[in-house]
Formats: C-alpha cells, sequence, structure tokens
C-alpha cells in the first residue's frame, strides 16, 4: 500500500507556544500538565499507553507498548515480566525510550534514561493491588516464549484459578517494576505548515559547564533548548 499522501495538516498556534504549552521549566512538571490534559481529553482512550523501545548489547532494537504505572521526579514505572524479551534486554543493556503520542491534542512525548528494576516490595504492593484474574493471568504467561496453542494458556490458567481459589495469588519472582531515569525529555506540539515545536530538556552533567546562547536553564540541573522539527 502506498502512503505518500496520508498525512494530517495539524491546527496549531506557533506564536503562543510558550505562553499556551510550556507551562514549567521542570520537564517532570511538564509531563504531569500534558499528561493531566492528556486525562481529561475525550478522545484518548489510553493515556497510559506508551512505546518502550529496548536494545540488545549489540545495538538491535525492539519496541512495543506498555502501560505507564505511576511518575515522578524519580522516573516513569511500568510492570512487566523480567524474563520477557525486553527484560533480557534491559539486563544486559539498561537504557530505553518511552514514546507517548496523545494524537487528538498533536503532541508527542519522548524520555530516554536508564533503567532500574525497583524494589520488589514496590512490584509486591502492585501485584496484589491489580484484578485476581491479571494476577493469575501473569502466573499463567511466561512472557515472550513459544507455546503450542491458545488452548495450552487457557489450560493453564484455569488451573492456577483452581490452585489459588481460596489463597492469596503469588507474586511470581520474574514479574515486577521497573523505573526509567529520565535524562532526556522532549515535548513535541503539532503545528501548522509543519512548523512544529519541540522543546528539549536534558539534564546537565557539569553544573559549572557555561552554555551556549541557545540553552536555557531549566529547573534544578535541567537545561532546555528548542530544535527545528
Ligand atoms: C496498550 C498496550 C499496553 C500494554 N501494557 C503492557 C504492560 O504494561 N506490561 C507488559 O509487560 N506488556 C504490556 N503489553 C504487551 C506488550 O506490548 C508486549 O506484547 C509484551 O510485553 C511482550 O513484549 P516483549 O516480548 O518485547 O518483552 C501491552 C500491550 C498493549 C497493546
Amino acid at each position: 500500500m502506498e502512503l505518500g499522501a496520508l498525512r494530517k495538516s495539524y491546527r496549531g498556534d506557533t506564536e503562543a507556544f510558550e505562553e499556551r504549552h510550556l507551562v514549567s521549566l521542570d520537564p517532570i512538571e511538564q509531563f504531569r500538565a500534558w499528561f493531566q490534559e492528556a486525562l481529561e481529553c475525550p478522545g484518548i482512550g489510553e493515556v497510559n499507553a506508551m512505546c518502550l523501545a529496548t536494545c540488545t548489547r549489540d545495538g538491535r532494537p525492539s519496541a512495543r507498548m506498555v502501560l505507564l504505572k505511576g511518575f515522578g521526579q524519580d522516573g516513569f514505572r511500568f510492570f512487566t515480566n523480567y524474563e520477557s524479551r525486553k527484560g533480557r534486554e534491559l539486563d544486559s543493556n539498561p537504557f530505553a525510550s518511552l514514546v507517548f503520542y496523545w494524537e487528538p491534542l498533536c503532541r508527542q512525548v519522548r524520555i530516554e534514561g536508564s533503567v532500574k528494576r525497583l524494589p520488589e516490595e514496590e512490584s509486591e504492593r502492585y501485584f496484589h493491588s491489580r484484578p485476581r484474574g491479571s494476577q493469575i493471568g501473569a502466573l499463567a504467561s511466561r512472557q515472550s516464549s513459544v507455546i503450542p496453542d491458545r488452548e495450552y494458556l487457557r489450560q493453564k490458567n484455569a488451573e492456577l484459578e483452581e490452585r489459588y481459589r481460596d489463597t492469596t495469588v503469588p507474586r511470581p519472582h520474574y514479574w515486577g517494576a521497573y523505573i526509567v531515569e529520565p535524562e532526556v525529555l522532549e515535548f513535541w506540539q503539532g503545528q501548522t505548515n509543519r512548523l512544529h515545536d519541540r522543546i528539549v530538556f536534558r539534564r546537565l552533567r557539569d553544573r559549572e559547564e557555561p552554555l551556549g546562547a541557545m540553552t536555557h536553564r531549566g529547573h534544578g540541573d535541567w537545561v532546555y533548548e528548542r530544535f527545528s522539527p
């Protein structure tokens, strides 16, 4: 299928970007503001769905959707199977990139950083807060392994439902939380005529480092720059 003519024309307000869209010089607070607006936007089905890209040690990337389950100054949290493909890639190369696209708002956010596992207690707490069916599902699925058919999964699920009928479902050791500690956050606002806004925050390694004319101080150790779209 040829898709050359398929394009959306964004209706924007480039002049008003700083006043209307950039509300904080702290990128985490900026993310919070955009996330809140996305939550309130009726056309967005799953605000916390994000694309997570990981990479093998020798540089082969892979990407998939996961759900953001919390964020703050310490980073962006998601839950998964540590033995999955992404888990194995993160074990050997603990860096990741996250992308959100909130189409009705013409907004994209990109986040890059190093990744760590969160303490077991946090995974434990979240695991038991999930609906029982999801807890059983996590136990039934050795994510990213090859299985014979759907019936295999259904049967395993039924066995586990039976086994844990009257007891707490134990969290499998291979299921838990990761946190992406951001080093770069980019806020992209689609505008008219392809003159999109891109504001990129990065952490300044050396706070004494002199800044160039186009680099601005943000909150704390963050600086930001405007990128050409
Ligand atoms: C909208 C959406 C949200 C998802 N959320 C998660 C999630 O939070 N955690 C997870 O492990 N997989 C989630 N998945 C499934 C993943 O995309 C993926 O199939 C799975 O994690 C295995 O990926 P891997 O083999 O690359 O490790 C989600 C899929 C979709 C479409």
